[in-house]
């Protein structure tokens, strides 16, 4: 019967980053420098929140968009912060974490052969689902460019089926991030044309330097642009499963549909959680993000010391160094460094073609983790010149 299971999903892999974590699983004495999620627990009012909901039964099924009041309070949040414009109303949806927030959004606007043009090395959540919608990934090669998707590059993509561009910032894998000229050029070129753009914003509240910028506060992209975010890494709740889409109320009624009959609602306890995170817990990131920013200025240090060619992030918990000159594929190296000095991390093909040659260490472990995974590495590299 198995050949009778659906292609589509018959086709897609388990993401490369899941394949080696479970290979790390069977090495009791490895450091794992290989996870997407910040290493703090989630903040005690938060938590008081949801324990709360559940001993008021506020266990019931919510609005299919979300309790009115998150997502007024989601609409403020990312006004004060980012300076975006979304009526609560009509144009936020509260869903289970960014990754049901990227479903419905593809869902939404994709069809049969449409392009979605998105960065190389990218998170590997997006491919998978755009080919579920029978449309078809078209990388832009950003090897050359820090990393950043620029208006030339995605110029040399567009083609009359392209229906959607990603524009993944701070990023995962690359922790890099667009400035505001590279945005500017980006809107310049693709507004008014019959393109989407998803705008991931889920590492927003961890840039080091600069504040945040979106794409969907310039007034001629807002219309054509869904912008995704979620608390998983801000607020340190990647297991509540709380994602928000804000795109124009044309594009969210049409999404809501998506969500209602795949979802319903969100958790309505992790919905009242997110409320407080939202409300009480505005800035619950600075300090997460101050003892981040710590670590990727010594990480960053240490690579380079090492003499590995490496971009400094500017944001999420990041970083991708150049392993080219091993001679080794990343796969390989990462192989062989997780069986010769026990440290795991992330082999870039997990993030596309583009990210072959270089390797994913997450910075989300503590620093005493961190200094040792990389005394590791350092002798695994002075070893294998
Ligand atoms: C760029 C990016 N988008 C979306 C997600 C999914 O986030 P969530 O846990 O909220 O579903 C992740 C998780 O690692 C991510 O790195």
């Amino acid at each position: 019967m198995q050949h009778l299971l659906n292609s589509r999903v018959r086709d897609i892999q388990i993401s490369g980053i899941r394949k080696f974590f479970n290979l790390v699983q069977q090495y009791d004495d490895a450091i794992s420098l290989t996870i997407g999620q910040p290493d703090f627990a989630t903040p005690e009012h938060i938590k008081a929140a949801g324990k709360q909901a559940i001993d008021q039964n506020r266990t019931t099924y919510t609005p299919n968009a979300g309790l009115q009041a998150l997502r007024e309070a989601a609409s403020t949040f990312v006004a004060q912060k980012y300076g975006l414009c979304y009526d609560a109303a009509s144009e936020v949806i509260v869903t289970n974490g960014a990754s049901e927030a990227i479903d419905i959004a593809f869902r939404t606007i994709l069809e049969e052969g449409s392009e979605v043009i998105l960065p190389g090395p990218v998170y590997p959540g997006y491919e998978p689902i755009i080919r579920l919608c029978g449309a078809v990934p078209v990388y832009v090669d950003t090897r050359h460019t820090d990393f950043k998707m620029t208006a030339a590059l995605i110029g040399e993509k567009i083609t009359e089926h392209t229906r959607c561009v990603i524009l993944p910032y701070p990023s995962n894998p690359t922790g890099c991030t667009l400035e505001q000229k590279g945005i500017e050029e980006i809107a310049e070129l693709l507004a008014g044309k019959e393109i989407f753009i998803i705008s991931d914003e889920i590492y927003s509240e961890l840039i080091y330097g600069e504040t945040h910028r979106s794409i969907a506060t310039l007034s001629t992209m807002r219309e054509q642009t869904i912008v995704i975010n979620g608390l998983s890494k801000s607020h340190s709740m990647t297991g509540w499963r709380i994602g928000f889409t804000f795109a124009p109320a044309y594009i969210t009624e049409q999404m809501v549909k998506v969500h209602q009959y795949n979802a319903t609602c969100a958790s309505s306890i992790s919905q009242y959680a997110a409320l407080t995170a939202l409300t009480e817990g505005i800035n619950d990131a600075q300090a997460m993000k101050d003892e981040y920013d710590k670590r990727r200025v010594y990480v960053y240090e240490r690579l380079t010391k090492m003499g590995l060619e490496v971009v400094k992030p500017d944001g999420a918990f990041y970083i991708f160094p150049s392993i080219k000159k091993f001679g080794l594929s990343s796969f390989d190296f990462a192989l062989r460094l997780l069986e010769e000095q026990r440290v795991a991390v992330v082999p870039g093909d997990a993030f596309s073609s583009y990210g072959e040659g270089y390797i994913r260490i997450s910075y989300a472990y503590a620093m005493d983790v961190l200094e040792e995974g990389l005394d590791r590495l350092e002798a695994f590299l002075v070893l294998n010149k």
